[in-house]
């Protein structure tokens, strides 16, 4: 299994171009489904869970084709209904061929996600929706076996704000009969892109950007081009890195308009923050203040950057406190953070940081993809070598993270085994 080891590289400096957002581009490839006709989507990053996704698609029947940050997806000849667990069990977000599959073909067959490293993540409020959509649906050997006629609109208020389950049903009310109105949707600007590549599809679709979203089925959808939004958390992680290591840091192709509950922790931590339409710049002097956060879901701060800005508190002056509350498990970064010298208290899903000068290199173990995010770059301040390993979570979501580090200054080195 490879392994990154990072020796301390303060005053990281330059120009890192940020990615298509993984969390967008998972949908959007699943929106391949709805159509017969060509998806091409730009601007799609080369990741680990991009290829498990291509994979699962190609194991249906659709063709593929990636190259150079264009995906074009052709489901003209979709023969099999079946996402298996040995695919769904490395990548949960396969869920998000359920409410496509359901809406086209009136068939799907997908394995239950189960647990996962940081919680139990059901997928309750998808299968209640699409119930309430006509389906007919059925838990049989760990798979959600579900069937439909023509799915038909519906009132759907979610239980909770869920990201992937607002996905999943407005991918399924694009081809119902009728109006479906969801409530109480999911408001992130992945799923903002979702509704977006789907107009461009043909799908009518209101109030996008609120928590209401009131979709007016259409009979079928057609080819379309799509370009991904940036990644709002691939620029956060590495702005962060740029503050933790007193640097300066320009971020180019990002969109700081989606980023707004970062940039403000940044700017009260004291790195100075400037933005453009599609870029922006972040520098440091001096050791970071203490912040205060809770997580929530978007406009709020992101769960997905939790871990970094845990990274960055280990080091400010003060005592800062972090609350999670999205997801149930997710402080396994803290025992490896403590390794490598933090001072770190958790009670249930409240973490209290007291901020130390100095942290030191260590053996760490990265343990999922945003915790291993926090690991490289406390080892980018940390004294001496941080070694990390089981870096294969990284690659679910960090598109050439050492070589864009390491193009800033960073010393940073993949060890293959
Ligand atoms: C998505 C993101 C993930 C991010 C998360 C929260 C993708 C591919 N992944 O995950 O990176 O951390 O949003 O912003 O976009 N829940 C239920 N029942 C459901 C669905 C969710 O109880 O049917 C709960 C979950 O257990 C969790 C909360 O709702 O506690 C939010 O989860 P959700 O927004 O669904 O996360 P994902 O869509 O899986």
């Amino acid at each position: 299994m490879d392994k990154l080891r990072v020796r301390q590289s303060l005053g990281l400096k330059g120009e890192i171009r940020i990615s298509g957002a993984k969390n967008a581009a998972l949908p959007i490839i699943c929106a391949g489904l709805l159509t017969s006709e060509r998806l091409t989507l730009t601007n799609v990053p080369a990741l680990r869970d991009i290829k498990t996704l291509s994979d699962l698609l190609c194991g249906m029947g659709a063709k593929v084709n990636f190259a150079n940050s264009t995906m074009e997806i052709d489901a003209s000849d979709i023969n099999n209904y079946t996402a298996p667990y040995e695919l769904v069990k490395t990548m949960r977000a396969s869920i998000l061929v359920l409410g496509p599959l359901l809406a086209r073909f009136g068939e799907a067959n997908v394995s239950l996600p189960g647990g996962c490293a940081i919680g139990a993540r059901p997928v309750d409020q998808h299968i209640k929706g699409l119930e309430q959509m006509g389906a007919q649906i059925n838990i049989e050997h760990g798979f959600i076996k579900a069937t439909a006629g023509r799915l038909k609109g519906a009132r759907i208020v979610m239980d909770m704000v869920t990201v992937t389950g607002t996905e999943n049903l407005l991918m399924a009310a694009v081809l119902a009969k009728g109006t479906t109105v969801l409530e109480n949707c999911a408001r992130e600007p992945e799923v903002t892109d979702l509704a977006e590549c789907l107009i461009k599809m043909g799908a009518q679709i209101e109030g996008i950007g609120t928590d209401t979203l009131v979709i007016h089925g259409v009979d079928k959808l057609h080819a379309a081009n799509h370009a991904v939004v940036a990644d709002r958390i691939e620029a956060g992680t590495y702005a962060v890195a740029a503050a933790m290591t007193c640097g300066d840091l320009t971020l180019t192709n990002a969109r700081p308009d989606t980023m707004g509950a970062i940039i403000d922790k940044l700017s009260l931590a004291g790195a100075k923050v400037d933005l453009g339409n599609d870029f922006m710049r972040v520098c440091m002097t001096g050791r970071p203040k203490a912040v205060d956060i809770i997580t929530s879901p978007y406009p709020a701060f992101p769960t997905d950057m939790q871990a970094q800005f845990m990274a960055l508190n280990t080091l400010a002056d003060g005592v800062s406190t972090l609350t999670e509350t999205i997801f149930e498990n997710r402080y396994m970064h803290v025992p490896e953070l403590c390794r490598m010298g933090a001072d770190i208290s958790t009670d249930s899903n409240i973490a209290i940081i007291r901020g130390v000068e100095t942290l030191t290199g260590a053996t760490v173990m990265a343990t999922d993809l945003r915790a291993s995010a926090s690991l490289v770059i406390a080892g980018l301040v940390a004294s001496g070598i941080t070694t990390i390993e089981r870096v294969y979570h990284l690659d679910r979501g960090y598109e050439q993270i050492e070589q864009k580090l390491g193009r800033v200054g960073a010393d940073i080195t993949r060890l293959t085994d």
